[in-house]
């Protein structure tokens, strides 16, 4: 993942967040230690701005769409209250062995339900509201994880999908890939849905937030 933000900047952004905790930093550790593709961890910055939002909305049910190894699962589950709930889909069974490793050793890892399988298999079977939902698994069902988003979450709730810069590549004609043109439709297709309100944070990867519009059929 290319850097989008000047690295001096990125540092003194997360120096002037909320920290993440202990058990975070462990994990976020370990994971770079031990995994492939570590950089997929949303880290400290990014994670502070998860936590903001699962307290604006006031989240007691969150629902992930790709978990790896724990650490935004873990972000959100110290920030719901405590009889809050993470429900959190992922495919790989390495990362949850790893993600349950430090859920165990977290006062908040009972808050966490993970559901191990293809998620939009999981997606089907869930009945919402959720308060809180993020996208951060493969791109190319991004429109699929959206559109059933918008179908689970609360009318007072939010979307928040990851990567939506794609290291920049979101600006490339025609798109090399067909991740790259999925994100790029769904940029499009959010920033022209009547039913929600949405901005694109330049945070890390981009961010985009989507919030249901008040009294609007959602399934319109
Ligand atoms: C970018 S990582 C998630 C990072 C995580 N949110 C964090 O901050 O640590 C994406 C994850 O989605 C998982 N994934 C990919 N395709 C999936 C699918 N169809 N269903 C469920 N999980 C999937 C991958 O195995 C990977 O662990």
């Amino acid at each position: 993942m290319k850097a989008l933000v000047l690295p001096e900047i990125e540092a003194y952004a997360e120096a002037h967040s909320a920290a993440e905790s202990e058990i975070c930093r462990a994990l976020r550790e370990e994971t770079y230690r031990t995994m492939e593709l570590p950089q997929m961890v949303v880290g400290p910055l990014e994670g502070a701005l998860l936590k903001v939002m699962a307290h604006l909305v006031g989240a007691r049910r969150v629902l992930e769409i790709g978990m790896f190894t724990g650490y935004s699962a873990l972000c959100f589950a110290e920030a719901v209250p405590d009889d809050g709930r993470v429900l959190t889909c992922e495919i790989d069974p390495k990362s949850a062995v790893l993600a349950k490793k430090y859920f165990a050793k977290s006062p908040h890892g009972r808050k966490i339900e993970i559901k191990l399988g293809p998620a939009l298999e999981t997606l089907q079977a869930l009945t919402g509201p959720f308060d809180l939902i993020f996208i951060d698994a493969d791109k190319v069902n991004y429109l699929h994880y959206y559109r059933r988003a918008l179908e689970l979450v609360a009318p007072q709730g939010v979307i928040l999908i990851d990567n939506v810069l794609w290291s920049g590549d979101v600006l490339l004609q025609p798109p090399p890939d067909r991740s790259t043109a999925v994100i790029q439709e769904l940029n499009r297709t959010v920033a022209a849905d009547q039913r929600v309100t949405a901005v694109l944070l330049t945070v890390r990867d981009g961010v985009l937030v989507v919030r249901p519009r008040p009294g609007l059929n959602k399934t319109a």
